[in-house]
């Protein structure tokens, strides 16, 4: 396997193009009018449209993971620019080795990448030397991203009203949490993920300095062997759904928290549903046993042409 060091890929200006040929990486600049991705123009990142996008070119939910066959080492963390598309081409990126400490909070600067206002990641393997993967600044699409073996966060909201999307992708050994919000106000829409070995699935930061109400959908799912799929805040007014989905060895669905912002250990409240803020019910909404076999495929009409050739055994 090949291992390439990238050093001084910073600074970046918004919107410029780096081909990256060099990795076989690339990252494009964003034109609404070739790739039909929806606003992009607002002038405040985090309002953009997130609401129109082509149908994704990759299958969900995948329960086998991608083989690498090459990996980056990021001396820095890579700043994704806003409103541009980052497709890492399947290749493994990550840190310098003895970069995972699970005992530490990381920064932006501990991340492998922070994805600004209105930016996509796509087609991506975070490699286990890393404490934090990636950070959201703003509204983001985290397309097809797979996490090897999570440190700290595999994905962390923050900003304002910071709306993410992931869809597709999967992410194994999370001791800790997979999907984190730490955002003011912010939502989650998570589809077609696979989650194998975890502490949380998602949560809603239960003792960050700014505290507001947060939203999370979840739909479509493959989750096995985790704690617990989602903590929220009811004081907050939080909201988590979850619908379609195929779990296995959960303890908990929902653990409910009587969030601060003092920065204390949150209380727990309580755990599953009801009818204001963990809303789901498996009966209702789908939520099953997985056994092996995934029962809701998403199966692209348009496939990337190079992408069967990282799962050698196929998707399914
Ligand atoms: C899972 O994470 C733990 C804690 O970081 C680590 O010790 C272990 O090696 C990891 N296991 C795998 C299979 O990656
Ligand atoms: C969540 O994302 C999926 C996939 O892009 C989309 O179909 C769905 O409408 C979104 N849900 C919400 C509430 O935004
Ligand atoms: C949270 O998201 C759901 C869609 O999944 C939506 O119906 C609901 O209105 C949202 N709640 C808030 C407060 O935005
Ligand atoms: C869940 O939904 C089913 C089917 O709609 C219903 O019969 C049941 O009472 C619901 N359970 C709860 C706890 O609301």
């Amino acid at each position: 396997m090949r291992s390439t060091l990238l050093l001084a890929l910073l600074p970046l200006a918004t919107g410029q193009v780096l081909d990256w040929t060099a990795t076989g990486g690339k990252l494009l600049q964003k034109r609404q009018s070739e790739t039909g991705d929806g606003s992009q123009g607002d002038t405040d990142g985090t309002q953009a449209d997130i609401s129109q996008r082509p149908p994704p070119r990759f299958p969900f939910p995948v329960t086998k993971f991608p083989v690498a066959k090459e990996t980056v080492v990021l001396e820095n963390a890579f700043y994704v620019p806003a409103g541009a598309t980052f497709d890492g081409g399947m290749k493994r990126f990550q840190r310098p080795e003895g970069s995972c400490n699970e005992q530490a909070e990381g920064t932006d600067a501990d991340a492998v990448f922070n994805l600004l206002p209105g930016s996509t990641i796509r087609n991506v393997i975070i490699g286990k030397h890393q404490a934090e993967g990636i950070h959201a600044l703003g509204d983001a699409w985290v397309e097809n991203v797979w996490w090897e073996d999570v440190c700290e966060d595999a994905l962390t909201s923050k900003g304002l009203n910071t709306q993410l999307r992931v869809i597709g992708g999967g992410a194994m050994n999370a001791t800790d949490k997979i999907f984190q919000d730490n955002s003011l106000g912010g939502k989650y829409n998570i589809t077609g993920f696979y989650a194998h070995t975890f502490g949380t699935f998602y949560q809603s930061c239960g003792n960050c300095l700014n505290q507001a109400k947060r939203n999370a959908t979840i739909q479509n799912v493959v989750a096995v062997d985790g704690l617990r799929m989602g903590i929220i805040n009811p004081n907050h007014g939080d909201e988590f759904r979850l619908k379609d989905s195929q779990i296995e060895g959960i303890e908990t669905i929902v653990v409910k928290e009587i969030g601060n912002n003092v920065q204390t250990v949150p209380y727990f409240m309580g755990s599953g549903p009801d009818e204001k803020y963990a809303l789901y019910n498996e009966t209702r909404d789908s939520i099953v046993a997985f056994n092996g076999d995934v029962t809701n495929r998403y199966e692209p009409e348009d496939p990337y042409e190079w992408l069967e050739e990282f799962w050698p055994d196929g998707f399914w």
